[in-house]
Parts: structure tokens; C-alpha cells; sequence
């Protein structure tokens, strides 16, 4: 009697657990559950973990430069491809607090700046910055550029083959990094008023790019972080006439907490002078954390033909240089600068033909974003782009650019990468690993359902055995 009772028992035990299971299941009360608990973790407020996070990031970001030495400058001019070797890299440590942080708007928005420190890492370098490379001569080109056609342009041809100054020119990296006094520019400021300085990253190290303001999440958490206005600029239009702006993103990677394969990620990147997006691509694990690995696909950077979105990367318009290049002369001071992605990653053949020593491969050239899909946390980023030169014959200039090809000439490639640290990566393993129980809880809910719905069968088979058995069993027994 007391067994059949806990038999039915059972029984009744067995359906109720599975129309539970599956009902928590069916409502994902756990998946809200979790969802709410992040959304209140992340709102940007004074004293709250996000905002120390958000003040001080403490993953360290480093930015390593790669330079192309080139080694015959003079076959070049005679009408050479030019044979380049890649030199580097050239590490730094990037610093980049927010400072004079500011709350908006009853707390729904944050301002703030953001200069970034950069500190030589020789330990993470190959070579110094002392190391002489053979490049470009950017100031002379943009100073051709910009006086051909023009009066004094003859004085100008003179001048720069009387003080020795030519196309390509050997060159301090640090020099050519954070700035220099460039000669010629110093000497044609009374025609061109230009500064008398150079440098890819010049006034780059502990300076701010402006204003950003960000949401803090307060009125809706997928907003956590993402910036809203830049330098006064809202940050929804996306192409202005300048063809420089930022788009959705704080620098790295739009924030949206509990993101999607779906979800497009738009990156800023002032480089560019323009944001590009990145779309899922793998399933990938960063320190044992898993994340969805975003990066940008090939249609970015497509020529016209191919995505005619990309209307917007052909300056002046209708001018198209052809897939996987960007002209971003209007950023840089009307120097004849092109951007691609390293070793022309991603770009018409034709430009990794033009030079010896391009060796484009996705591993190493490819910019990623490693996300944390239920936190939305950064896990690991690096954004890689390459400076080139718009190099070709400038009849004015017959003694600097000689009988040279027309053609995109690299000179350096830059990584900037992050790697989530140690101890944010085992505070995050736990909270994956938590919510992952959680979310699980209606799924074993139901496998202890149907484990008691099997002892149920069984014992109810059991007990309807024919008597017969047990009288023949019986014999046995007491022999
Ligand atoms: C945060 O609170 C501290 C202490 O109350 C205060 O000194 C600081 O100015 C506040 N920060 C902001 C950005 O409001
Ligand atoms: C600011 O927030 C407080 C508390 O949430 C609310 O009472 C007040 O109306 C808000 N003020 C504005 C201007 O939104
Ligand atoms: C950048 O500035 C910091 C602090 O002012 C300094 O320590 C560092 O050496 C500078 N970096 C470069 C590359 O000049
Ligand atoms: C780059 O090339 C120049 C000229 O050939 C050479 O003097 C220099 O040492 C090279 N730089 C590096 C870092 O190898
Ligand atoms: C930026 O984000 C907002 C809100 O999430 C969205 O409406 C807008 O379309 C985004 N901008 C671009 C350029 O995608
Ligand atoms: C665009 O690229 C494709 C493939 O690389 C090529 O066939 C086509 O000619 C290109 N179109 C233009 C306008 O450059
Ligand atoms: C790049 O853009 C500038 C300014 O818009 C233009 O003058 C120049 O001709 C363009 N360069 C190329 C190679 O198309
Ligand atoms: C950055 O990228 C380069 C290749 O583009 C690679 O050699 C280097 O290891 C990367 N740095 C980091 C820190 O991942």
C-alpha cells in the first residue's frame, strides 16, 4: 500500500516537474532574470563598478607599429617596383582614463574626455626608436602636391633640389612617429602656411580628440557606454560632407550588452577618418571565456561594382581607387594619404603586386573584436590599418619624382590591441558559468521530470507482472 502510494506519488511528481520545466523554460524567466540583473549592473553611475571600469579601463592596450624599409630608392625613381622589408614593431603602451567626467542630463548621460599616454615598451619591441627607415618623404609630397600648378612652383622645385630633399628620405622612428622639424616645410611656410612639424602621431601623446558624450545605460541598458556626441557633433549621421566622423561605438567597439550574432558592430576608428562595421564570424574562447569573434567582412571594403554602399569611400566623389582602399587626404592636411588594411589585407591584388614584400594574410592582418555575447564585455580587440602614400610623375617636379610608377606605397601598418587581464577574465568565467546553471535550471527541472517518470513506468510494470511468474519463481526459492 505505502509503496504503490509512493509509486503514484511519483507519478504525479514527474508531470508536475516537466509543465514546470517546460513552462520556465517556454517563459525564459531565468533568461530574464539574468538579463535583469545585468542591465542593473550596467548603468554608469558615481561609485558603481562600471564607472571605475568605465574611468580606468584596466585591460592594458598596446599599440605596435610596423614600418616598410625600403631598399632601392633609386631603381624606383627609375621606374622600379619598389622592394620593401617590414621593420618592427615599435611598442607602446597606451594609457587612456576618462577625465573631467561629467554627469548630464539627471544621470542619463556622461562627458568626458579621453587622452591617451603613450609609453615606449622596449621589452615588447623589436628594435628602438632610434632605428633609421627609408620611406616616403611626406612633407615633400604634400608640399608637391599642394604647389603644382602653381606660381612659385618652379621656386619650390628649385629649393628642394638644392637643399637635397627628394621622395623618399631616411628617417628617426621616433622621429617619424611623434614629430620632427622638417626643413623644407620650414622653408615654404612664408608660401604654404603649414606647421613646421611632422609626424604620424604628432601632438598625439596626452592630448584629447574632444568631447565625447556617452549614455550611461540609466534609460536603456543597450545604450550602456555608446557614445552620442562627439565635439558637439551627434554621432547619428553617418556620412557628413567631410567625410570625417564617428558613428555609434566608444572606441573599440559599440557596447550592447547580451549581444547577438545578427548585431552589426560599428567601430570608430579616427584613422579612418570614418567607422567601419564588423559582423560575427566565429565562435572563439579568450582566456577560457567564451566570445563571438566580429570582424569587418570583406563588403566594407568592396569597390563600387561589388557594394555600392561604398559611394561614400570614393573622394572626390566618382574618384574610386578600387577595392580596400580609403582616400583620407581631407583628414590628413591634404597630404596624399590612403589607408588599407595591412599588406593591402583585403584589396584589390593589383596594389600587393606593386610592391615586393606584401604578404597579406587574415591572421595577421585582419582587424577582430572578441565579445562577450551575455555581458557584452570587450575580451580581446585588435584594430589593424596601414598608412600608404599616393605616389606618381608630377611633371613640375621631373628632378624629385623622376620616372616613378603611379602607385599606393606603404609605409607603416599599426596594431592596437587589448587583451582582457587576468583577474577581470575569472570574474567573468564566474558569472558566465553562474548564469549558464541558471539558465539551465528549467532543462534539468525536466531531466529529473522524465528520470521520475522512468521509475514510474518501471515500478508500475513491476507491480502488474502476472502472479504466475512469482508462483513459479516460488519452487527456487525454497529449495
Ligand atoms: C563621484 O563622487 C565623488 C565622491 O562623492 C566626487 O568627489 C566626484 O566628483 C563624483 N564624480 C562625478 C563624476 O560626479
Ligand atoms: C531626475 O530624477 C529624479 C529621480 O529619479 C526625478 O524625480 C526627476 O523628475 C528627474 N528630473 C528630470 C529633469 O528628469
Ligand atoms: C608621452 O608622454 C609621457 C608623459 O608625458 C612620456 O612619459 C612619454 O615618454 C611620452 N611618449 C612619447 C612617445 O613621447
Ligand atoms: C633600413 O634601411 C636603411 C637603408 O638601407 C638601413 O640603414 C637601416 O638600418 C634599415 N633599418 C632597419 C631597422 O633595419
Ligand atoms: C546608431 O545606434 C542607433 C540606436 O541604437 C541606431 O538607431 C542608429 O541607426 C545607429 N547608427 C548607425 C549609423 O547604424
Ligand atoms: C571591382 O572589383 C572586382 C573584383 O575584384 C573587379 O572585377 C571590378 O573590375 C572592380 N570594379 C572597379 C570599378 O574597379
Ligand atoms: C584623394 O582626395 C583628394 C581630396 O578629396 C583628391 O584631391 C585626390 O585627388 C584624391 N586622391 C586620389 C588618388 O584619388
Ligand atoms: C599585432 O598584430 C601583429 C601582426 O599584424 C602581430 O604580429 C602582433 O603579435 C599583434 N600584437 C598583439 C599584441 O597581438
Amino acid at each position: 500500500m505505502l509503496r504503490s502510494c509512493c509509486v503514484y506519488g511519483a507519478g504525479v511528481l514527474c508531470v508536475l516537474l516537466l509543465i514546470a520545466g517546460i513552462a520556465m523554460a517556454l517563459t525564459q524567466v531565468f533568461q530574464k532574470l539574468i538579463n535583469n540583473t545585468i542591465k542593473k549592473q550596467v548603468v554608469l553611475e558615481n561609485g558603481t563598478e562600471a564607472f571605475s571600469v568605465f574611468e580606468n579601463p584596466p585591460p592594458p592596450v598596446y599599440m605596435q607599429f610596423y614600418f616598410f624599409n625600403l631598399t632601392n630608392p633609386a631603381e624606383v625613381l627609375d621606374g622600379d617596383k619598389p622592394f620593401v622589408q617590414q621593420i618592427g614593431p615599435y611598442t607602446y603602451r597606451e594609457y587612456r582614463p576618462k577625465e573631467e567626467v561629467k554627469f548630464l542630463d539627471n544621470g542619463t548621460r556622461v562627458e568626458a574626455v579621453n587622452p591617451k599616454t603613450y609609453v615606449f615598451e622596449p621589452n615588447m619591441s623589436r628594435g628602438s626608436e632610434d632605428d633609421i627607415v627609408r620611406t616616403v618623404n611626406i612633407p615633400a609630397v604634400t608640399v608637391m602636391e599642394k604647389t603644382k600648378g602653381r606660381w612659385f612652383e618652379r621656386f619650390v622645385s628649385d629649393l628642394m633640389t638644392s637643399h637635397n630633399v627628394g621622395l623618399f628620405g631616411t628617417f628617426r622612428v621616433g622621429d617619424l612617429l611623434w614629430g620632427y622639424e622638417d626643413p623644407l616645410l620650414k622653408l615654404i611656410q612664408t608660401f604654404i602656411p603649414m606647421d613646421d612639424h611632422f609626424g604620424l602621431f604628432y601632438k598625439k601623446n596626452g592630448t584629447d580628440d574632444g568631447d565625447y558624450i556617452f549614455f550611461t545605460g540609466k534609460q536603456n541598458y543597450q545604450d550602456f557606454a555608446r557614445i552620442d556626441e562627439w565635439n558637439g557633433q551627434s554621432t547619428l549621421n553617418w556620412w557628413s560632407t567631410e567625410g570625417c566622423n564617428r558613428i555609434n561605438g566608444t572606441d573599440g567597439a559599440s557596447f550592447h550588452p547580451v549581444i547577438t550574432k545578427t548585431e552589426k558592430l560599428y567601430m570608430f576608428s579616427s584613422d579612418l577618418c570614418r567607422s567601419i562595421y564588423a559582423q560575427y564570424e566565429s565562435d572563439v574562447s579568450v582566456q577560457g571565456v567564451p566570445g563571438f569573434r566580429f570582424v569587418p567582412p570583406s563588403e566594407v571594403f568592396a569597390n563600387l561594382t561589388i557594394n555600392p554602399d561604398n559611394a561614400g569611400f570614393c573622394v572626390p566623389a566618382g574618384n574610386c581607387l578600387g577595392s580596400g582602399l580609403l582616400n583620407v587626404s581631407v583628414c590628413k592636411e591634404d597630404a596624399p594619404i590612403i589607408m588599407s588594411s595591412p599588406h593591402f589585407y583585403q584589396a584589390d591584388d593589383k596594389f600587393v603586386q606593386d610592391v615586393f614584400g606584401m604578404n597579406p594574410n587574415k591572421e595577421e592582418h585582419e582587424t577582430v573584436v572578441d565579445i562577450n555575447p551575455l555581458t557584452g564585455m570587450l575580451l580581446h580587440g585588435a584594430k589593424r590599418v596601414q598608412v600608404n602614400v599616393y605616389l606618381q610623375q608630377i611633371p613640375g617636379f621631373s628632378s624629385q619624382t623622376g620616372k616613378i610608377r603611379t602607385l599606393v606605397f606603404p609605409v607603416m601598418y599599426l596594431n592596437e590591441s587589448v587583451l582582457i587581464d587576468e583577474e577581470s577574465a575569472k570574474k567573468l568565467y564566474a558569472v558566465v558559468t553562474e548564469a549558464n546553471v541558471i539558465i539551465n535550471i528549467p532543462f534539468i527541472v525536466i531531466s529529473v521530470g522524465i528520470l521520475l517518470g522512468i521509475i514510474f513506468i518501471v515500478f508500475v510494470c513491476r507491480q502488474q507482472t502476472p502472479p504466475s511468474t512469482e508462483a513459479e519463481r516460488e519452487p527456487l526459492l525454497s529449495s
